[in-house]
């Protein structure tokens, strides 16, 4: 190969490489021998979407009422404001959470509660009914200790509700399993 064509050969290799890797980075880094995207192990492109929703919904906590009935297999809410604005970002929000939980993409994982939450996403099913100024939510389980993340969550978001971004800044634990056998044992008897 004569020098020119040598020097073309040389400057087309390089950009190949460069845009490769530009390529590999854009996508987080995977192809470095990171193997697939990690449950959770990052914000997603969703993310920004949903945070300005909920944001505005921390914002507007004072026009939003809620209710929370719990029932044995889980919880039924009803979330409502007179303002249509923020009818409309309560209702985009659940279908996104609701997404979220069928997709098990998880968000707020620093917190113990959202994250045992979506460790359970495959054991919660989400019925949502669309209201004239909110919406209607009932999640159940058949699995006890998840019935009761079910309910200590909608207690969280009554405190979202109430107390607005100062709550969104606290964690919440994740509630004690009910002991399925008596942890002491019993009196001895004599026949
Ligand atoms: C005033 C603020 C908020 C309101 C009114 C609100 C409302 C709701 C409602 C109505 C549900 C359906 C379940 C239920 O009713 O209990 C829900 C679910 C959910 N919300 Fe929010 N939310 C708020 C803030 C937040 C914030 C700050 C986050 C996270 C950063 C969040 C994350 C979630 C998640 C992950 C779910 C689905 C989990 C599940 O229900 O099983 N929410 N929210």
């Amino acid at each position: 190969m004569n020098r020119p064509r040598f020097m073309l050969a040389t400057v087309g290799v390089a950009l190949a490489l460069c845009l490769a890797t530009v390529s590999l980075w854009a996508q987080g880094g995977r192809g470095f021998g990171q193997g697939p995207p990690r449950r959770g192990g990052g914000p997603d492109a969703q993310f920004p979407a949903d945070r300005e929703v909920f944001q505005y919904l921390l914002s507007h906590h004072d026009d939003i009422r809620r209710t929370v009935t719990n029932r044995d297999d889980g919880v039924e809410t009803l979330t409502e404001s007179d303002d249509p604005q923020v009818t409309a970002k309560i209702q985009q929000h659940v279908a996104a959470m609701y997404r979220r939980v069928e997709e098990d993409r998880p968000i707020r994982r620093r917190d113990p509660l959202f994250d045992e939450l979506f460790r359970h996403a495959d054991a919660i099913e989400m019925e949502m009914e669309k209201t004239d100024k909110g919406i209607k939510v009932t999640e159940t389980s058949a699995d006890p200790q998840v019935v009761r993340l079910l309910q200590e969550h909608a207690k969280v978001v009554s405190s979202f509700v109430r107390n607005g971004h100062a709550e969104a800044r606290k964690s919440h634990a994740v509630p004690p399993s009910a002991p399925t056998r008596p942890t002491t044992a019993p009196p001895a008897t004599t026949p």
